[in-house]
């Protein structure tokens, strides 16, 4: 359920009025107006101001700006400050506040400072919740409502007393009896056999590596008591209003590992997620694209919402590198390209205090008379001409396995490498279908994967005996699967699969590895065509055929590349990291599977379908004319009969408004 106002592409972002005498709040409208903003996010931090002693509830302030908002015709999407308790409270129940994992008890002073668990938080936050869902029903600014801000991020877990008895409570709730937890964590390695629930303890810090099923269950546990504690608000903003949607922001799809935002996506009524671009790095448009991707991936394809971004530098990196002129405009319209229907700052005002005063804002502290603001005026004035985007789809013939399960037990303690880690190869592969203008959706192991040409699993370490016969299914019946080392070793308790690696993969690959060889810190290893890194293996095949072998290192003569062609499909297999040459071997991979995308165009434009309409972001420092292309750019109005020109830095929509057939000319 898509909010149904604003009209078109919402634009906005967080508004933090109560930091401002009432002069500049009155500006703050007028300079939206000129913006064109029509969605802001209200009350995130507010909750000392709502409630200023308990159970007193304080909305006056509130309504005065949201009924200015309104009277200008700007929509609300209103918050429940819950990621910022009220120091009244916390300093009421002081067991509220998070406990590392080293056992440290955090301070007041920050935020999202009470544990998800907390029986006293809870029980604040529905109260809390209900008055303003009460109060706020029937105001007709409010479109839509944003509860608590970024689970997981700074709090992901927490080792307080009352995690401990929500985390044996979990625990028998999911195992049911204490054997099958011996048997699933695999307690007879170090004496760990429990014989009652109440010895099981918070996998705090220890001196040595604590149990690996153990500390996954616990990040399990963890994120769903976060999910718990939304779904509580969630369900009371529901009975109140049940037409409004209701969300969290995400702390950025490809960020915040302890979300499993799959499991998030079926409570959230529609995907809100913020991105924040790694500032040093200069093709920081990548990450940009692969958080879009997983965005609308985990959305299931529907429209999204770009719940926050910055317009110009964060203050939170080691160097806050400020955004260049065109780069904010090319990274919005790269979020609505790869499905979102907004494009929202944090925030709209830079704040004067704070933490966050050195935080760009869509105001900056220089005011209206800089380019900064100059282009937030003409991003608005983009946006209503891209109105028609929204709701439109993207599609993707090749898909990327992303399982943050894996993920979490791929990167526990005393694995094979500490080179091994999940964004890496991740990040590698989405890389090289990025430069090659392939548009990927994200997909878990266990989903239907039918409709992919391709489906690549990078470092997919703990694969469910389920979710490999999925893959297998997947290959017999035509699709093209390209796996990466490490994947398909445990199952869901980190327990290794019977027999040689990878167990969950052998009959698909047509292989088995006899022996892992990861390689030394810079170390690489020879392979026909090219270097590789991190690891090396011995492959033994059995029914696939090597299509490259190692040249040298511990695997010289080997299988480094293999590929077994099954049913009507064919499974890949790269035993290492190619420090040069992924994207030829990706081609090799995409070819056979007859996935078409466009040749000769430079590795630096972004160009994807959303719909009908067809987005090239050039982030080059050349002009690029790319052919092919036929129908209205709209960003200038021009026709395009047969290509378009996108100059350096620029970004073109082109709408495809040439009469197909079947429909009326
Ligand atoms: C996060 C938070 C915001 C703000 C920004 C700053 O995304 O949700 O409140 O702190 O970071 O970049």
């Amino acid at each position: 359920m898509y909010p149904e106002r604003p009209a078109g592409i919402a634009y906005g972002g967080d508004y933090n009025p109560e930091q401002w005498p009432r002069e500049v709040q009155e500006e703050d409208v007028a300079l939206m107006r000129e913006a064109g903003v029509n969605l802001v996010s209200l009350g995130l931090f507010s909750w000392a101001l709502m409630e200023p002693a308990e159970g007193r509830y304080a909305f006056g302030w509130l309504d005065e700006i949201i009924d200015r908002l309104h009277a200008a015709g700007i929509a609300v999407d209103l918050a429940t400050p819950t990621a910022a308790p009220p120091a009244w409270f916390v300093a009421g129940h002081p067991d509220v506040l998070p406990v590392t994992r080293d056992g440290i008890r955090i301070g007041f002073g920050g935020r999202q400072s009470a544990c998800s668990s907390a029986p006293a938080f809870r029980a604040a936050t529905a109260r809390l919740v209900r008055a303003l869902g009460e109060h706020y029903r029937d105001h007709p600014a409010v479109v839509m409502w944003h509860v608590h801000n970024e689970y997981g991020a700074p709090l992901g877990e927490c080792y307080c007393e009352h995690s401990l008895v929500a985390w044996r409570d979990w625990l028998r709730r999911t195992y049911l009896d204490l054997g099958a937890l011996n048997e699933a964590w695999g307690t007879t390695f170090w004496g760990q056999h429990y014989t009652e629930w109440h010895q099981i303890d918070l996998p705090g810090f220890n001196h040595t590596v604590v149990n690996p099923a153990q500390r996954l269950d616990f990040a399990r546990f963890s994120d769903a008591e976060h999910r718990e504690h939304y779904i509580l608000q969630r369900d009371i903003l529901s009975e109140l209003t049940p037409g409004l949607p209701v969300t969290t922001n995400f702390a950025g799809t490809v960020n915040c590992k302890s979300a499993d935002l799959w499991q998030w996506a079926r409570e959230l009524d529609v995907i809100a997620n913020d991105h924040y671009l790694k500032a040093e790095r200069p093709d920081n448009h990548i990450d940009l694209a692969m958080s879009a991707d997983l965005a609308r991936s985990v959305a299931g394809g529907e429209p999204w919402m770009l719940m926050e971004h910055s317009a110009g530098a964060v203050n939170w990196q080691p160097r806050n590198i400020a955004k260049r002129p065109g780069e904010m405009r090319r990274n919005s319209l790269a979020h609505v390209a790869r499905g979102s229907d907004s494009v929202l700052f944090f925030q709209f005002r830079a704040s004067r205090f704070g933490a966050e005063k050195f935080h760009s804002g869509m105001v900056p502290h220089a005011g209206t008379s800089s380019r900064q603001w100059r282009e937030v005026v003409e991003l608005g004035a983009d946006l209503r001409r891209l109105a028609g985007v929204r709701g439109s789809r993207v599609e993707a013939e090749v898909a990327v396995v992303w399982d943050w399960e894996s993920y979490w037990a791929l990167e526990l303690d005393w694995r094979p490498s500490v080179d091994l880690t999940f964004r890496e190869r991740v990040d590698a592969f989405y890389e090289a279908l990025w430069r090659e203008h392939v548009t990927v959706d994200f997909v878990h192991p266990s989903a239907d994967i039918s409709g992919y040409r391709v489906v690549v699993a990078p470092s997919a370490y703990l694969l469910a005996e389920s979710s490999a016969k999925n893959l297998h299914r997947y290959v017999e019946a035509g699709g093209h699967l390209l796996v990466s080392y490490f994947s398909g070793i445990v199952d869901e308790h980190d327990t290794i699969h019977p027999g040689a690696h990878p167990g969950a993969l052998r009959e698909v690959l047509g292989l088995s590895v006899e022996e892992f060889h990861p390689l030394r810190e810079h170390e690489t290893v020879a392979v026909d065509g090219f270097p590789g890194k991190i690891w090396s293996e011995r492959v033994n095949l059995a029914g696939a055929r090597s299509v490259r072998d190692f040249t040298g290192g511990p695997d010289a003569g080997h299988p480094a590349v293999t590929r077994h062609d099954l049913g009507a499909g064919s499974a890949w297999y790269l035993a290492t990291a190619p420090v040069t040459g992924l994207r030829e071997l990706l081609g090799e991979v995409l070819d056979h599977a007859g996935v078409t995308r466009p040749r000769g165009l430079p590795d630096t434009l972004e160009l994807v379908r959303r719909g009908r309409h067809l987005f090239l972001i050039n982030h080059g420092g050349e002009p690029v004319t790319v052919a092919g292309v036929t129908g209205t750019a709209l960003l200038d109005g021009t026709r395009c009969d047969g290509s378009v020109t996108v100059a350096a830095g620029a970004v073109s929509v082109v709408l495809d408004d040439t009469p197909h057939q079947g429909e009326p000319g």
